[in-house]
């Protein structure tokens, strides 16, 4: 075959990202990734608990420089094993459950009701049933979910601890936009009206989760809380938590400017004026009107100074309108017990994802395209492309030494069906057989989207003890 479409090195950017130890370690034992495809198809996700773990005591020592009363709660729905859960609740800490399932598995696992939260964003009469009778704190977020629980507390006359997500917080004297929650105007008057003398729906605390990664705006929704809290206090009713939701920030890539360039680059590749970056020079959700470009590149951010436990301790160092202490003063003097639902996060460097060549090809451009045994839903964020390099591990010694350019692809039939948009510099020649090892894909990129289209199975989980066992997830 002929595979003569070579870029030049200078039009490469790379995105190289940031490998725990387990994972730099790991890749250097391509036998043990040939095996785990090998009794598990492919791709195969390869999990492990040690950042899991260790991004854990990231948050907890935060907290604990603070004197805060605490819990962190996984949000269980950026990853889908409940080894993570399970992990979670033997730490201590507790987790978010987004649904019936996700309540319903955490419960046979064993883990305590106390350490379980409901955040569905539809809560069926089911799921309300469930954490009712398991006494799982329930987060109500409109009038007809709470209409629901009263008839379902009722019917087993039982109570409900309920938290009130808050939604629409004001920044700068606008409303931020949200589709959840109660103004904090209409949770006032919930409790006051309501809540305070219900005799099975217990107020327990406040929640929100905010889009986007805004120190700012996050520590402005706690002092918009707090707020609440005092006027309610003045009232004798006592608030125990605030739950912050998710949305801390981490770091995929090593180096800052290779991020900065290309954000750089890829506009100029959009306006036509270096080689593409992307397959059929795609602008990832850039806008591009007769040559003037609107907005950036619709991604997550991912080189970010500012992660994990420093981003929590920026918002909890925060000052607030109308108060004179920062947010963790606020929180210690009040007793209030501060939650946080990180999902992302703490997934951060907890797993890979690998699959196997089973194909090279040009299309009708004459782009290398590198076919993948799997598909484009088995590692898709909502953002417009994954941006990291993989890493090529190759099974024999190459045909071609020369490094190229090429694009990966999978197995829907679709014309779209990229597993990366990005144009991939490959140090050889993929051959049939080698591997690709996608890096830091726990935190939603593995399972969030994933789908059986085509049959096809899902992946095969497993977690990796550090020392050459893999374990499967069942
Ligand atoms: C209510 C709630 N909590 C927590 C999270 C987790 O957010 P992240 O994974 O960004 O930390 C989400 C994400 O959508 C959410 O909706």
């Amino acid at each position: 075959m002929d595979f003569t479409h070579i870029m030049t090195d200078t039009d490469h950017l790379p995105l190289t990202a940031i490998k725990h130890t387990w994972i730099q370690d790991l890749v250097q034992i391509p036998a043990a990734l040939h095996g785990t495809i090998q009794d598990h198809g492919s791709p195969v996700n390869i999990q492990s608990l040690v950042p899991f773990e260790e991004n854990i005591i990231e948050y907890e020592g935060v907290f604990r420089k603070y004197d805060l009363k605490h819990r962190i709660y996984f949000a269980r729905k950026a990853n889908k094993c409940l080894t993570f859960a399970k992990h979670a609740a033997s730490q201590g800490q507790g987790v978010d459950t987004a649904s019936y399932q996700e309540l319903q598995q955490c419960l046979d696992a064993g883990i305590s009701a106390d350490q379980l939260i409901s955040t569905a964003a539809v809560k069926t009469r089911q799921l309300l049933d469930l954490a009712v009778r398991s006494a799982v704190t329930i987060v109500i977020d409109n009038m007809d979910e709470l209409s629901l629980l009263e008839e379902v507390c009722e019917e087993h006359r039982l109570q409900a601890n309920i938290s009130l997500r808050i939604g629409g917080f004001e920044v700068n004297g606008n409303r931020m936009h949200s589709r959840f929650g109660f103004s904090i105007d209409e949770a006032k008057a919930l409790v006051l009206d309501n809540l305070a003398t219900h005799t099975n729906l217990i107020y327990t605390g406040l929640h929100f989760h905010l889009n986007g990664y805004s120190v700012s705006e996050r520590a402005i929704a706690i002092g918009e809380c707090i707020g609440l809290i005092d006027h309610l206090a003045a009232h004798d009713i006592e608030t125990f938590h605030v739950d912050i939701g998710g949305g801390y920030l981490i770091n995929y890539l090593e180096d800052e400017n290779q991020w900065q360039e290309f954000q750089h680059q890829l506009k100029l590749a959009i306006l036509g004026k270096r080689p593409e970056l992307t397959y059929r020079n795609d602008p990832l959700g850039i806008i591009n009107i007769e040559g003037t470009l609107h907005g950036d590149a619709k991604v997550y951010p991912y080189y970010n100074k500012l992660h994990k436990g420093d981003f929590l301790e920026s918002i909890l160092g925060h000052y607030v309108p109308k108060y004179e202490e920062p947010i963790h003063q606020l929180l210690r003097d009040r007793d209030i017990e501060i939650r946080i639902e990180p999902g992302r996060s703490l997934l951060d460097q907890a797993g890979i994802t690998v699959a196997r060549v089973a194909f090279r090809k040009h299309d009708s451009a004459g782009n290398l395209l590198v076919g993948l045994e799997m598909n484009r839903t088995q590692m898709k964020s909502s953002s417009a492309d994954f941006l990291l390099d993989p890493i090529h591990i190759r099974s024999n010694q190459a045909e071609d030494e020369q490094p190229i350019f090429g694009y990966l692809v999978g197995a829907y039939c679709l014309e779209q069906e990229l597993i990366l948009l990005r144009k991939i510099k490959f140090e050889s020649m993929p051959q049939v057989g080698d591997l690709m090892v996608f890096l830091n894909t726990a935190g939603y990129m593995m399972h969030f989207f994933e789908s059986q289209a085509h049959q096809f199975d899902l992946a095969k989980n497993v977690f990796y003890d550090g020392s050459g066992h893999f374990t499967l997830e069942s």
